[in-house]
């Protein structure tokens, strides 16, 4: 917990020591960061709308998925262009 809030925080600052470089394309996002607890497949397969991508990416991030909110943000609105139902 501290850690992430210690990236989340370091995030907002932008300051340049940021330990890992806020990451700003969805594509890059989704392949840093939604693979560590299942394949790509689990995200290519599904079809949603932006609402939808919005609460799965918050269930991610509830279960332990590395995204500050910037991030969060760039990679629903990625995934709800390409992967739309
Ligand atoms: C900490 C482990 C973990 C990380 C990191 C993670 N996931 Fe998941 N994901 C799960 C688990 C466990 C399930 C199956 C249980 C469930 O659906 O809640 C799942 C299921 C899914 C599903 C299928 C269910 C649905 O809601 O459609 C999608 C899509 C998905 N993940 C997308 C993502 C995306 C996008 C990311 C990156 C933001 C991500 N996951 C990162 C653990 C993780």
């Amino acid at each position: 917990m501290v850690i992430v809030l210690g990236v989340v925080l370091l995030g907002a600052c932008g300051g340049d020591q940021t330990p890992e470089p806020e990451l700003s394309d969805g594509a890059a996002l989704l392949e840093a960061r939604c693979v560590q607890c299942h394949g790509l497949s689990k995200t290519t397969n599904e079809q949603k709308t932006q609402e939808q991508w919005q609460q799965t990416v918050t269930r991610m991030v509830e279960k332990g998925a590395q995204l500050n909110a910037d991030e969060q943000a760039t990679l629903v609105t990625y995934l709800a262009e390409t992967y739309a139902p």
